[in-house]
């Protein structure tokens, strides 16, 4: 089981590039079983989570060739509907293949995601979305069986809460029911924004994504599409706070300043200065002592939960108290404890963390326990005094491409050691 050995104190200097996002790559991978024609995707993230999708895929009747950041995907016919527990278990994102399938070959038998470190993240508004659609759902078994003989039909479905890869599992289904869907109280993020994009390359008619209702004209058929997906903001966000956390200069190069704007927000709250260097490009520096600036995480366009445990480590080196809100996910304070062990003053109360600072770190031996909770402690122990070893870095490597070779180039001392 690989480690990380982090050695703390080191200000990062000079660049560091953006790869393309996770949670982009993962729908749109979804997408290609919604036609025979070849697909092409562009700037795909060599991460865990999109080799699990790829091998999800290849099971299911896909033929895949991964050429670096390039996939080619034929999915001629569909050989097996299923998306098996064994998979489903390691990456809850498989229920994206529910609605394509549903979509393309009538059936789907998907394992229920079952738990996850930050929360239960049932998939009820999925369900109840392709029923509204049409189709016919059972559970039995730890397994959703979900059927639509007779195609899928049009119609007006509102999510109770904001959801995004329900949004995004419908908005595939509804590409290719009869007639019209409207999704109402849809998801805004920037992913979903890059799929509506992908579907219309496909022939889909989507109007009116990034907002909060979507307009689907279903289609007979889809055809293939050659597309490139947009850069990993939760990845952009992250090294911005590793610039603005050990006192830096750092650029981070090839994303989407707008996409992160919450973050930018908050970290010029705190006293580090980020400028836009041009439209893909921006500069974080802190050479003055960080206060404390609260948050509470929200949908797009709000502040990312997805950079909550990130912004949390930052708030442990800033001078004052910071309340950091979660109001996404109900479990989602599980890098607390470890950045308590390292020093910091944190409370949780609730929904709530409130964060003592400024407070020294010191190196320790933790533990990653989800995608954006390791994150957090490699961010804690490039400012940490001594020395760090951070255990079950496949949490990180499901997210984060070669995420200790950047950091390096930039000057931490972090290295890999199994
Ligand atoms: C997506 O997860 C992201 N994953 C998550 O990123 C991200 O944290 C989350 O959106 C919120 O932004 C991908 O895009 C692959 P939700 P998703 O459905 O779609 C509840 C990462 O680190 N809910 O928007 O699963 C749910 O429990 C990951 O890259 C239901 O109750 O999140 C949560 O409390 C972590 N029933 C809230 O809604 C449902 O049917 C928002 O979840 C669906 C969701």
């Amino acid at each position: 089981m690989d480690k990380f050995v982090v050695k703390g104190g080191t200000r990062l200097q000079g660049e560091i590039g953006t790869g393309g996002a996770k949670n982009s790559a993962l729908p749109a991978l979804a997408a290609t079983l919604l036609t025979d024609q070849r697909m092409v995707l562009r700037h795909i993230p060599r991460v865990r989570d999109v080799r699990t999708m790829q091998r999800l895929l290849v099971d299911i009747g896909a033929k895949v060739e991964a050429d670096g950041e390039c996939v080619q995907i034929y999915v001629a016919d569909v050989r097996s509907p299923e998306a098996p527990y064994e998979l489903v278990k390691t990456m809850r994102a498989s229920s994206l293949v529910l609605g394509p399938l549903v979509a393309r070959a009538g059936r789907a038998r998907v394992s229920l995601p079952g738990g996850c470190a930050i929360g239960a993240r049932p998939i009820n508004l999925h369900l109840a979305a392709l029923e509204q659609l049409g189709a016919k759902i059972e559970q039995a078994h730890g397994y959703i069986e979900a059927t639509a003989p007779h195609g899928l039909r049009g119609a007006t479905v509102r999510f109770e809460r904001i959801t995004v890869t329900g949004t995004e599992d419908l908005m595939m289904a509804a590409a290719l029911a009869q007639g019209e869907t409207l999704i109402e109280n849809a998801a805004r993020e920037p992913e979903v924004v890059d799929l509506a994009a992908l579907l219309g390359k496909m022939g889909a008619q989507i109007e009116g994504a990034g907002s909060s209702t979507i307009r689907i004209q279903g289609v007979a058929h889809l055809g293939g599409a050659d597309h490139t997906i947009i850069p990993d903001r939760i990845e952009a966000g992250t090294y911005l706070v590793a610039g603005a956390i050990t006192g830096g200069d750092l650029v981070v190069t090839g994303c989407v300043p707008e996409h992160v704007a919450a973050l930018v927000t908050k970290l010029q709250a705190a006293g580090a200065e980020v400028a836009e260097v041009d439209d893909s490009t921006l500069r974080v520096r802190a050479e003055r002592e960080l206060r404390s600036a609260d948050v509470v995480t929200q949908e797009y366009p709000g502040f990312a939960t997805d950079l909550q445990a990130q912004y949390m480590a930052l708030m442990t080196q800033a001078e004052g108290i910071a309340i950091i809100t979660e109001t996404i996910f109900e479990n989602r304070f599980m890098h607390a404890q470890e950045l308590a062990r390292m020093g910091a003053s944190i409370r949780l109360e609730g929904n709530q963390a409130i964060v003592a600072g400024k407070k020294e770190l010191t190196g320790a031996g933790v533990i990653a326990s989800d995608l954006r909770a390791s994150a957090s402690l490699v961010l804690a122990a490039l400012v940490a005094r001594g020395e760090t070893v951070i255990d079950r870095v496949y949490h990180i490597d499901r997210g984060y491409e070669k995420i200790e070779q950047k950091l390096a180039a930039v000057g931490a001392q972090i290295q890999r050691v199994d």
